[in-house]
């Protein structure tokens, strides 16, 4: 499979642009899915650069042995969550700038979510649109969509669903998610996505376009079981000790729980002074990292929607450091 038909890399040209990756330069891609993004990176790191890909998905790090082939640039593949990405790095030898000269990375990217492999292959049940296993880990490890249900209390998987989807009826929805479940009748996708039309009204979503009542609750398991937010958290967290001076980094996420947490962690790494402003000189001592790149996001043109539209949530927020 080419990496295009594994998945199409969004906002490939403003990742380039912002990050920079440059000669000589190590950069690291912690989502692999298809490598386009890891690919075109690559092809700017020339035969003294380093290239290192990291992805939980084996079917991602297998894909990347097609696509990363024949690059210039040395490159390193490793299969893990990003959120131990520190633990990846030591792997395969680099140490953090802190533990040794020379250690760390110049450019970071994180493009979170699935990719569109993982969301075409029925068999990974990440789709309410094709029939498959309620499954939806993207490791292929771990518990998945529906031990999660049977495991979980009312409570925790109605505050799950309010808000992973912002799901109305959010206590309404969990219990009949747990009956079914219970009674085995909520082994499939299809069943999950039947059982969302019977209990909720479609959304719409301006110029007539509805949204199917499943997204929202396909969305919240997803990222319940995915732990996607705790570990972006870790991600963005551990991310400046092992960025070297001048480093970029740069995050892509696809729903607003995702950018305002990238938004805050980058505010936290600007820096700013808590002392009361009464005082005449700052006392609190307050540490900058470096800066964002820009207030706003970067999101796809109208060109790249048209190609693409699953690049329409993408923002791309990106960090300098100093
Ligand atoms: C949107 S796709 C990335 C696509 C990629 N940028 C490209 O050009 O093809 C997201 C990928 O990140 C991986 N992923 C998501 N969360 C992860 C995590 N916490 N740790 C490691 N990989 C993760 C998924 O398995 C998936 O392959």
């Amino acid at each position: 499979m080419s990496d295009l038909e594994y998945h199409v890399p969004v906002l490939r040209d403003a990742v380039l642009g912002a990050l920079r990756p440059a000669p000589g330069e190590r950069a690291i891609d912690l989502t692999l899915g298809g490598g386009g993004h890891a690919r075109a990176m690559g092809e700017r790191l020339g035969p003294q650069g380093t290239l290192i890909g990291l992805d939980q998905d084996p079917d991602a790090i297998e894909q990347a042995a097609r696509t990363l082939a024949g690059l210039e640039c040395k490159v390193l593949v490793v299969r893990c969550n990003f959120a131990q990405f520190d633990g990846g790095l030591r792997s395969l030898g680099i140490a953090s700038p802190a533990e040794e000269p020379g250690g760390g990375v110049d450019v970071m990217l994180a493009d979170l979510g699935v990719s569109s492999h993982q969301l075409d292959t029925s068999s990974r049940g990440f789709s309410f649109s094709q029939d498959g296993p309620l499954d939806m880990r993207m490791s292929k490890e771990g518990p998945d969509a529906l031990a999660l249900i049977l495991d979980t209390t009312p409570h925790e998987l109605a505050r799950i669903l309010r808000e992973g989807g912002e799901v109305p009826n959010a206590m309404r929805i969990a219990l009949a998610l747990k009956t079914e479940a219970a009674a085995g009748r909520l082994q499939r996708t299809s069943q999950l996505a039947a059982l969302c039309e019977r209990l909720m009204p479609p959304r719409h979503k301006g110029k007539g376009k509805k949204i199917h009542p499943a997204t929202t609750v396909f969305q919240a398991l997803r990222i319940a079981v995915n732990q996607e937010l705790e570990v972006l958290d870790t991600l963005l967290e551990r991310a400046k000790q092992w960025m070297r001076p001048g480093g970029r980094l740069g995050i892509i996420s696809f729903h607003s729980l995702e950018d305002r947490r990238v938004k805050q962690a980058f505010k936290k790494m600007e820096g700013y002074c808590i002392c009361p402003p009464k005082l005449p000189i700052c006392c609190c001592g307050w540490t900058s990292f470096g800066e964002s790149a820009s207030k706003r996001p970067i999101v796809a043109s109208d060109k790249e929607l048209e190609e693409n539209p699953r690049a329409r949530s993408a923002k791309l927020r990106v960090f300098r450091f100093l």
